[in-house]
């Protein structure tokens, strides 16, 4: 079995694999055709057969207010006849590798199954939710009188990637979107409805994309649903303009659909909590390259520790040993010693950790934490906790 970048003429044969694996209809095929990089896909051969592909997305991933390189792993497929013989652990082993070599320092993933990935180092990392709300409640919001919301036209994309920006930096989780994310998206909400808020001096201070889906029962004139397909609201009299915009659809409209953070912000504008929970999910991280990743997320400024730890990590020898992490002004540093006298890591666990998806709490209590004084610990949890990480792309 070789396995190796693709070439662009194999790219046929990559999408019918995806879209296989996928349940992916033809209508996508020209999207992914016109956004997917044959250098970023790797591909497995049984001879001339390709068997199975893996893509690595070039991303960053904001961490302490710094976007840290991460390799967004995607679109892992097996053909059916050859699942089940280590093609797929083999082929995420080799993006590893490449992500490395990069200076891809973490990797992120959406898992279709938890245990394949676990089993190569990555961990829980992240929660999103899908929620869903009454848009009738939406309208007992009070009206906002500052500022105005008008349909998002092609001018405005500037300035609805700055509106991002301005949630996502801050946001441990978000995607910074360099690279050709924001095109991506762009092209994927040509048909779609989208408006923006202008609020002080007509700074566009939160946009909502959405589309209609058919409700149960739509095809007799029944209610249908609302599904955003992103929407960021920087201020209070954006969040309250957008949702109220989203309320009037209550005459026609029986549910709004939308996926965020596990917490959501809306439920501090709300008077009531009604929005339901119809799924949630994590999604994973794997530190690649655990010095890099220490030095290129921010830590809390103002804190200041000397922490002892030791990493094990049997896919990625380098990231093995006894350290020792420093963090001042805002920036960590991880470096090498001979003794290990503090917590001991294995890599998913650390990864977990390195996101502030878990606490060393949380690890010990999963057996997979073990060692360090409890002042050791508290100094890790104070260095990397945070809000629960999140983000609204999926990939
Ligand atoms: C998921 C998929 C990529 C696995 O490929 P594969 O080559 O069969 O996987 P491997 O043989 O390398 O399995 C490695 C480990 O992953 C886990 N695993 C693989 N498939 C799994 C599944 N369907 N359910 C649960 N665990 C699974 C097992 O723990 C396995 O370890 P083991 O060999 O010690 O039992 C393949 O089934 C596939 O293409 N599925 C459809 C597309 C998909 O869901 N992709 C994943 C998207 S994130």
């Amino acid at each position: 079995m070789e396995i190796r970048t693709l070439r662009t003429s194999e790219l046929d044969a990559a999408w019918e694999l995806d879209a296989d694996s996928f349940h992916i209809g033809p209508e996508k095929r020209e999207h992914w055709m016109r956004f997917v990089d044959p250098e970023r896909v790797l591909g497995a051969f049984e001879g001339e057969r390709l068997v199975g592909v893996a893509e690595v997305l070039p991303f960053g991933q904001f961490f302490g207010g710094c976007a840290v390189a991460m390799g967004g792993l995607s679109g892992v497929s097996v053909a059916p006849d050859l699942r089940g013989s280590g093609l797929a652990k083999r082929l995420c082993t080799a993006c590893l590798e490449t992500m490395r070599e990069r200076g891809e320092v973490i990797s992120s993933l959406y898992p279709g199954t938890t245990s394949l990935y676990r089993g190569l180092g990555w961990e829980l990392a992240g929660s999103v939710a899908v929620r869903k709300i009454a848009p009738r409640s939406l309208l007992a919001l009070p009206r906002t009188e500052r500022g105005r919301t008008r349909p998002m036209t092609s001018a405005d994309v500037d300035s609805v990637r700055a509106c991002y920006w301005r949630l996502a930096q801050p946001t441990n989780g978000c995607l910074d979107r360099a690279g050709p994310l924001w095109e991506r998206l762009e092209a994927a909400w040509e048909d779609r409805s989208g408006f923006v808020f202008e609020g002080e001096a007509g700074r566009v201070a939160g946009y909502v994309v959405y589309h209609q889906i058919d409700g149960e029962y739509s095809h007799l004139g029944g209610e249908f649903g609302i599904v955003l397909d992103e929407m960021v609201a920087t201020t209070r009299d954006a969040a309250v303009a957008l949702w109220r915009l989203l309320g009037s659809w209550g005459s026609q409209a029986d549910q709004v659909v939308f996926r965020g953070a596990v917490e959501e912000p809306a439920l501090l504008l709300l008077p009531e909590q009604e929005s339901s929970t119809l799924a949630d999910f994590r999604w994973m991280t794997r530190v690649v390259d655990a010095v890099g990743a220490v030095a290129s997320r921010g830590f809390p400024h103002g804190l200041k520790i000397e922490v002892p730890l030791s990493l094990s990590d049997p896919i990625l020898g380098a990231n093995q040993g006894d350290y020792v992490l420093s963090v001042q002004k805002g920036r960590g540093e991880l470096a090498r010693t001979g003794v290990g006298s503090g917590p001991v890591f294995g890599i998913g666990a650390f990864s977990s950790l390195y996101t502030g998806w878990a606490t060393t709490a949380r690890l010990g209590a999963a057996g997979l934490l073990a060692g360090g004084t409890s002042e050791q610990r508290a100094a890790l949890d104070a260095a990397f906790g945070g809000p629960t990480p999140w983000m609204l792309d999926e990939f």
